[in-house]
């Protein structure tokens, strides 16, 4: 495939379809949002509002890493605080598919409904790839992206138009869509990040005390990783709980999943072997985070398994 090709003709499109209007779009840290927000810089300049929504489920330090890589490439990016609202909307829910249901009713209706609104935006920027799409439609996840093709026209539901300039694209796609339009590696190179963010680790009900210990995690697995060359790595939360000791004492404690895997495109995934000395030294380091005692590492590959675990 010709990237280059690729990358002119969606900018065309998008200066053609966005025309003298006003587009919104959403950072979520990863990959994909980060390459459709300089496609749509470099298609529309400063007509492309880019916020980052912080829905109190981001990685540790997580804003101000997003804010200050694009202020490098001038790019400006405006934070809005959503916590109270995804916190909300989370709030009780264990079920999976219920979950993703109140993110996604949250972001397009709640946050971005009050964004349209107060900006006159009439076009909505996404970083859909061809996998979300595809593993929605088999019904496997609802990815919290996908809207027309689960029979949603967001004209008529919220009132603007999304456009998905990635949708013909997978991971390794969108990474040659990165190099070609020039991006630093630290946003192009970073492993992938779902959109409904840590609430994809943690298996059971989303709170702040929860999200505090996954993020804990994740941070200690993404550093520990760091230099792996995996597709991707991550730390889960489950709902269990194990006996465990500290201090001489019982404990009923939590259980932390690490998942460290290889993929070209994240629709088949193997787990990675990841030297048993470097396991330790994450095991230490997570059953340390407080409440934590068992650290488990997931062999599972896709399938039958996903990467994310909600
Ligand atoms: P799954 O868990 O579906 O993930 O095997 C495939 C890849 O997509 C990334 N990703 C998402 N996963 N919901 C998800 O479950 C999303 O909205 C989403 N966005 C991206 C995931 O991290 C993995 O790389």
């Amino acid at each position: 495939m010709d990237y280059l090709a690729f990358v002119e003709q969606q900018i065309t499109q998008l200066r053609q379809t966005i025309g003298d209007g006003l587009a919104i779009n959403a950072l979520s840290g990863g990959v994909d949002s980060a390459v459709v927000t300089v496609l749509g810089h470099r298609a529309v300049g400063q007509r492309l509002k880019t916020v980052f929504i912080d829905n109190a489920l981001m990685r540790d330090g997580e804003p101000e890493r997003v804010e200050q890589a694009f202020a490098e490439m001038g790019i400006p990016v405006e934070r809005i605080d959503a916590r109270a609202q995804f916190l909300g909307a989370l709030a009780g829910l264990t079920d999976p598919e219920e979950k993703r249901q109140a993110i996604t009713d949250t972001f397009y209706k709640g946050v971005f409904g009050d964004l349209v609104r107060q900006t006159g935006a009439r076009f909505l920027l996404h970083g859909t790839i061809l996998t979300d799409i595809e593993e929605t439609i088999a019904g496997i996840k609802r990815q919290h992206n996908i809207l027309a093709q689960l029979g949603i026209d967001p004209e008529k539901a919220y009132g603007y138009q999304v456009l998905e300039p990635l949708a013909t694209l997978r991971k390794d796609g969108v990474r040659e869509v990165a190099k070609v339009l020039d991006m630093p590696p630290s946003l192009c190179r970073r492993i992938p990040f779902p959109g409904p963010a840590l609430a994809t680790r943690i298996v059971g009900e989303v709170t702040e005390e929860r999200l505090a210990t996954v993020r804990a995690a994740t941070a200690v697995v993404e550093e520990e990783l760091a230099d792996s060359g995996a597709f991707q790595y991550l730390a889960v939360l489950l709902n269990d709980c194990a006996t465990g000791i500290r201090d001489g004492k019982r404990e009923f404690g939590q259980i932390i999943v690490v998942r460290c895997i290889d993929s070209v495109d994240a629709r088949i995934a193997t787990a990675v072997e990841v030297p048993w000395e470097k396991l330790h030294r994450i095991c230490r380091r997570i059953t340390s985070i407080p409440g934590v005692n068992r650290c488990l590492y997931d062999l599972t590959p896709k399938p039958p398994a996903t990467v994310e675990y909600v």
